[in-house]
């Protein structure tokens, strides 16, 4: 412990990471930046090739910051056996959710069972995905405990990510946010606090793993919920004829009691709209309702359809329809559950849809793969019959829009000051 903890300390130790997707690769680099010597696993050979090459496989993250990372240190599976080397490992891997809605740990439990043999006394492993409660102990800590002695030769950490993709700058930048830490014991606390310490600005220590696993839920429940108000609000508001963003901006001049969330056009990603259901996962196990987070989910979907309709409703069948913007928030290339996926799918049935992402160059929606126009000539928007904003991109160029469309579908607010016919806002 003591040894480790002046490695840690004197940046001496080495730091494996394994997955290099958005939350990997973002943390690998603010390691790597910090001089630790960082060492990356991804099963993907391909994208382990890419950053070899000093390609970054994520737009938000630039190449020249790829040159962070030691090219030698980049590893596809093969070389899993160089953990041994590791002092400390971090566990950076997704948690989607099984189609019974239940939490999918598949990519957990296998990467664990590879790199069990490979663990040694003295190492601190550190789970960064977002699980349900309880999950860190049962995937890791029951059979870390048979081979070792936690918290004295070896020790286990959970320090959930927080990160919002495409945000680089101010209180949401990456090293802004707080990082939450939670060890198995005291001293497990203590090493993950020297060494996240030494990376990030401000640390809050949870009273336990459990605590912040459900921490981490609990955030993403609470935004899905007000979300979930905040796009059915739009729909009532919509049937009085009024805009919902005129009221969100009259209710935010509130200085206390009210914090401001905006609609949309459904919620993307993992964390809105899965995570929540680990908690309600855990609830069914324990028989206890979680129906804010049912109900949320659930007006959140219904968005969806309820802009869908209005579409339907406001232009003919076989009408021009061009989407801007798929991924599921804007500045990213994610479009994982994004809700433009949705809409993109069901107008086709209807109309003749095109759609272009300056960062999503193919949709797959199950096994057809969809390509974007290749570029995007504002001029030529006059030739759509309509233009629906569904990812709000800063890369687009919003007045040449308004200028040059016959009809705008906003479903994120961004002409939400216009006042003019051939917006309708949804
Ligand atoms: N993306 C976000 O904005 C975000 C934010 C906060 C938390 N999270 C959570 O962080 C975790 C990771 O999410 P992500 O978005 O980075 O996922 P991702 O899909 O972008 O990245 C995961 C990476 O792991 C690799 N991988 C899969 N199985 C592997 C294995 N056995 N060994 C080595 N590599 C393997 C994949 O090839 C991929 O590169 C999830 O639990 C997610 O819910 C994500």
């Amino acid at each position: 412990m003591i040894s480790l903890k002046k490695k840690i300390l004197n940046k001496k130790v080495d730091i494996a990471i394994i997955g290099l997707g958005y939350v990997g690769l973002e943390l690998a680099l603010n390691i790597a930046k910090k001089k630790y010597n960082v060492i990356g696993f991804d099963k993907n050979k391909k994208k382990i090739e890419l950053i070899k090459k000093n390609q970054s496989p994520i737009n938000t993250i630039k190449n020249e910051r790829i040159r962070l990372l030691n090219k030698r240190n980049l590893h596809s599976l093969r070389n899993i056996n160089l953990l041994t080397k590791c002092d400390v490992i971090i566990i950076c891997l997704p948690t989607p959710l099984k189609k019974n809605l239940k939490p999918d740990n598949k990519y957990l439990i296998e990467c664990f069972k590879t790199i069990f043999p490979y663990l040694r006394k003295n190492q601190i492993l550190i789970l960064e995905s977002t699980v349900h409660p309880l999950a860190t102990q049962k995937i890791f800590g029951n059979k870390i405990s048979k081979k070792f002695d936690i918290g004295k030769n070896f020790f286990l950490c959970f320090s959930p990510e927080r990160i919002s993709p495409g945000q680089h700058e101010g209180r949401h930048a990456y090293l802004n946010i707080t990082k939450l830490i939670s060890g198995r014991t005291k001293n497990c606390v203590k090493l993950i606090n020297y060494l996240y310490g030494k990376i990030f600005k401000k640390l809050h220590k949870c009273a336990s793993i459990e605590i912040a696993e459900f921490s981490k839920l609990y955030e993403n429940s609470y935004r899905s919920i007000n979300i979930g108000f905040a796009n059915q609000m739009k729909i009532i508001a919509d049937k009085l004829n009024m805009n919902i963003f005129d009221i969100i901006k009259a209710s935010s001049t509130k200085p206390f009691g009210f914090t401001k969330f905006n609609p949309g056009p459904g919620v993307g990603g993992h964390c809105i709209p899965l995570d929540p259901m680990f908690i309600s996962y855990a609830a069914k196990k324990l028989r206890i309702n979680s129906d804010f987070i049912h109900l949320a989910r659930r007006v959140n979907f219904e968005v969806t359809n309820w802009i869908i309709d209005k579409i339907k409703k406001d232009t003919k069948k076989k009408e021009k329809i061009l989407l801007l913007g798929v991924a599921y928030k804007k500045n990213i290339d994610d479009d994982r559950e994004s809700p433009a996926r949705i809409i993109y799918k069901e107008l086709r049935k209807t109309h003749i849809v095109k759609f272009y992402d300056p960062y999503i160059k193919k949709l797959k929606i199950r096994k057809k793969t969809y390509k974007s126009l290749e570029t995007l000539n504002y001029q030529k928007l006059k030739n759509f019959n309509s233009v629906i904003i569904t990812t709000d991109h800063d890369f687009f160029n919003y007045k040449k829009i308004f200028k040059f469309s016959k009809k705008i579908f906003d479903t994120r607010g961004v002409f939400r000051e216009k006042k003019d016919l051939k917006i309708i806002s949804c």
